[in-house]
């Protein structure tokens, strides 16, 4: 798989998700599996880009490419202008956000409103793809299956992107009515896909191996996006990996490996934003960690508590450390806690029967 010049390691692709996949993050799934991951998005509005906030978000140390930073507006010059500003500094790629439901970016409806307009939208990837062009920057977009139920132009706009000269597509398979309510569907995806030259990847709902395969047999997508279900378990990627590859579970990781990545990503959390914002923050994704662990719910309230990392480090250590002694692999996420305990004594590379999950799509 290829977006423009830059050949991927795979086709699971971590989902932007402003305020979860930063740096630390994104880095964390790639480690583990995942082959391409988009930065949160960055306004296009020049007088915040020296905000803490954007420096954040544009912070790509030691991250391996293709560094891929996505931007966030509704007026073209500036887009463009915000597209040359992160290719200046370091962008490989830019991605367009169409995507996004977020109600006002810039002050206006920005994000998947602005597939109301296509007009608007279009002149936005003509301007940005303009501004690429110099450097070789490829221009990719995301965006929903459009506006609304009766509004769905998700076909029309990815063509006239591609006409533009946009190298792929990436298509949540709900409108933006839906917010992140009811289901994705996956046939305007399929159809994205069946019409387009360039790579098209399929988002949305995808929270097992079982449901990427079935996503992509469905829509018959270069990829998939993963976002939701990565958090807490950026081992997803390589579970998804294998079950692609072998038709296998692999078997959930043990919880020492579990305390090892947790604790390693804290540390890189607290270095990206500091130790104040860094210990309010890092709450989240431990949280998301331990979701439906034993002892979660009291584990999260005197966590929750703590306000320094030595604190939150020591707090996350004894959680785990504990929990190790009732068992020594993650009880598989939505299965029956008792089905840690007869992966007890399997290795990395073995290979656990994990329940079926139902595929609905
Ligand atoms: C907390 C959160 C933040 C998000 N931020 C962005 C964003 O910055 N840009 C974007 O294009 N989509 C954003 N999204 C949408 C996701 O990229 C993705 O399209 C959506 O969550 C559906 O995928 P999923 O079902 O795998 O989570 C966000 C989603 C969530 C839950």
């Amino acid at each position: 798989m290829f977006i423009g010049p830059f050949a991927l390691d795979n086709g699971l692709f971590v989902a932007p998700m402003a305020g979860v996949t930063d740096r630390p993050f994104r880095q964390l799934c790639k480690r583990l599996g995942a082959g391409y991951a988009v930065s949160e998005m960055v306004t296009s509005r020049p007088d915040l880009w020296n905000t803490l906030k954007t420096s954040r978000r544009a912070n790509h140390d030691g991250e391996p490419g293709p560094i891929a930073v996505q931007i966030a507006g509704t007026d073209a010059a500036m887009m463009a202008e915000a597209a040359r500003y992160n290719v200046d500094r370091g962008a490989q790629i830019i991605d367009i956000n169409m995507g996004c439901p977020a109600k006002k970016v810039c002050n206006k409806w920005a994000g998947s409103a602005l597939m109301q307009d296509e007009s608007l939208a279009l002149s936005i990837i003509d301007a940005v793809v303009q501004a690429c062009a110099p450097s070789n920057v490829p221009v990719t977009l995301k965006m929903r299956t459009g506006w609304c139920q009766s509004h769905k132009n998700a076909l029309s706009i990815a063509l006239a992107a591609q006409d533009a000269g946009v190298q792929m597509v990436t298509v949540h398979g709900r409108t933006r009515e839906q917010g992140y309510k009811g289901h994705a569907e996956y046939d305007t995806i399929a159809a994205v896909k069946a019409a387009l030259r360039i790579p098209v990847v399929a988002n949305g709902d995808i929270s097992s191996p079982e449901k990427a395969r079935a996503v992509l047999q469905r829509t018959g997508a270069d990829a998939i996006m993963i976002g939701r279900a990565a958090q807490g378990q950026p081992w997803i990627f390589r579970e998804i990996a294998h079950f692609l590859s072998t038709g296998e579970h692999l078997a959930p990781p043990l919880v020492s490996e579990v305390k090892r990545l947790l604790i390693e990503h804290l540390h890189d959390h607290y270095s990206l934003y500091g130790e104040f914002i860094g210990v309010r923050s890092a709450r989240k994704h431990i949280g998301w960690y331990v979701h439906s662990l034993p002892g979660a719910e009291a584990f999260r309230q005197e966590m929750n508590a703590l306000e320094d990392s030595a604190s939150q480090l020591a707090a996350v250590g004894h959680y785990l450390d504990r929990l190790n002694t009732e068992m020594d692999r993650i009880p598989v996420r939505g299965a029956d806690a008792t089905c840690a305990k007869e992966n007890r004594g399997a290795t990395g590379a073995d290979r656990t029967s994990a329940p079926r999950m139902e595929v609905a799509l």
